[in-house]
């Protein structure tokens, strides 16, 4: 049982040495380096729970690798070694966020009981974010933005999950949020203090993706000029999150169920397996059940992803969450662009409501900053939205639902709205005539009278 993950950065080979004999066998997983920047690489390749640093070295010393760590790693601690024990460097090592410090020569015990102090320290902070989270409103998770009945049930499914280790696979079209999600479980998680690495399977070549995903050796081909960690093994006790995973080769699928099934990867030229300990989250927009119908996805991987399924649904079916992730946006928009108070006519909403959002969040989010780049003055008018939005509005959406004092053509709208929802029927209805007009509730002739009527149909013949 491992006591913690410490790392010892000091100068003093043997010091290091002694350091490594003791703690290991007081059940503490060590590394070590030989300075600070050696210290940083290995602290941002993989999660420490504690830091021993000597405060005198070389180039990057205790006092930089301090900062640097409260800086990039709140939730480790750090313990400082100094040899000449002067009151002010102790002092200053402790305000700049130290958890505590030694002086040389000290006994083993002493730095013992420290680490202990350190490690439940940090327990102590995991456990009391955690605490918090529990206390949280359902009007968003994370960083997430909407309050539908189909995003609770997204966020109740995050909530069972995010602290336990299974495999997530998140659905959706593209721009749901996909990405948010993974994110969102890492960091409001068990895992939130380790790493979080994403992969794009789809934007890499190949050829790269296996070095990428399981790292490699010195020497094990032309341009390792040093070993690698990967993705993998660099997101030890943390999640790796496999974006557009529908996109990743065959030959590479095959490796990736070994190292979820195993908890072990190889890196390329080498012999030795590393166990890893990982949460993997998959993500695609593609239907995962095609490609192995397909033949481009192996189902036994398949199967190992969807042991939870997070499905996104697409933002059409959840226009409740209009309101809030607009207004999300333009806050968000606003302060980038330096316009405070710009608000959104109400004219204008109704033509994004009546707007089918193939690209979903993403299309909105991007229909909003520009709505806040181009608009005159504070109130962005529906001239301010993209040409096909507005066209589609003129077609179909953006019925009024009031007549105000410039009145309105009854006859006209009526109009257009029958000529919608009769076009909108059709196209349910796969063109079947009689379907489309059980789907309106009306007979097969009124459906024809009024497709006629509207000059959607000439005299046909009759289905039966
Ligand atoms: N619920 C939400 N609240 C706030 N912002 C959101 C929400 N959902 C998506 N976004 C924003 O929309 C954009 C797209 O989200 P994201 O990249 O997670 O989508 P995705 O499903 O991974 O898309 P793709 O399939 O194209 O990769 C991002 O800028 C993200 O911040
Ligand atoms: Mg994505």
């Amino acid at each position: 049982m491992s006591g913690g993950r410490v790392l010892v950065i000091d100068d003093d080979l043997s010091l290091r040495q002694f350091l490594k004999n003791m703690l290991r066998r007081a059940g503490y997983e060590i590394e070590t380096a030989a300075g600070g920047e050696e210290g940083l690489a290995i602290l941002a390749a993989s999660s420490v729970d504690v830091v021993v640093t000597d405060l005198t070295m070389e180039g990057m010393d205790g006092m930089a690798v301090l900062k640097s760590v409260r800086q990039r790693w709140p939730a480790t601690e750090v313990v400082m070694i100094t040899a000449h024990a002067t009151a002010e460097n102790a002092v200053e090592a402790m305000k700049q966020g130290a958890h505590d410090y030694v002086v040389k020569p000290f006994n083993v015990d002493q730095l013992k009981v420290i680490l202990q102090k350190a490690l439940e320290k940090k327990a102590m902070r995991e456990e009391n974010l955690t605490l918090r989270e529990a206390l949280k409103d359902r009007f968003g998770y994370g960083s997430m933005v909407g309050r539908s009945e189909a995003m609770q049930r997204v966020y109740d499914l995050m909530d069972r999950v995010k602290d336990t280790p299974v495999t997530v696979l998140i659905t959706g079209e593209s721009g749901t949020g996909k990405e948010l999600v993974a994110r969102a479980m890492h960091y409001e998680g068990a895992r939130q203090s380790k790493p979080f690495r994403s992969i794009n399977c789809g934007a890499i070549p190949e050829n790269l993706i296996e070095s990428e995903l399981f790292g490699y050796k010195k020497g094990a081909f032309t341009g390792a000029v040093r070993d690698s960690l990967g993705l993998f093994a660099s997101a030890q006790g943390g999640t790796v999150f496999l974006d557009e995973v529908g996109e990743m080769p065959l030959s590479t699928q095959v490796k990736v169920l070994r190292a979820i099934q195993e908890r072990k990867v190889k890196p390329i030229g080498g012999f030795e397996e590393v166990p890893v300990d990982v949460r993997i989250v998959a993500a695609t927009n593609r239907d995962l059940q095609a490609e192995v119908r397909a033949g481009r996805f192996r189902e036994d991987l398949y199967y190992r992803l969807k042991v939870i399924t997070v499905e996104l649904p697409p933002l059409r079916a959840r226009l409740s969450d209009l309101r809030p992730l607009t207004d999300h946006f333009l806050t968000m928009y606003a302060e980038q662009f330096a316009k405070p108070g710009v608000v959104l006519d109400d004219s204008t909403l109704v033509e994004l409501a009546a707007w089918s959002w193939p690209g979903n969040v993403r299309e909105l989010e991007n229909v909003i900053q520009r709505g806040v780049a181009l608009c005159r003055g504070t109130v962005i008018l529906p001239d301010c939205l993209p040409p096909e939005i507005q066209a589609a509005a003129d077609v179909g959406g953006g019925f009024p639902t009031e007549v105000g004092g410039d009145g309105l053509d009854l006859e006209r709208t009526l109009e257009r709205y029958e000529r919608q929802l009769l076009e909108s029927a059709l196209a349910s209805a796969g063109g079947i005539k009689t379907e489309a007009a059980r789907l309106l509730g009306i007979s097969f002739r009124s459906l024809r009278y009024r497709l006629q009527k509207i000059g959607l149909e000439d005299e046909g013949p009759r289905p039966n």
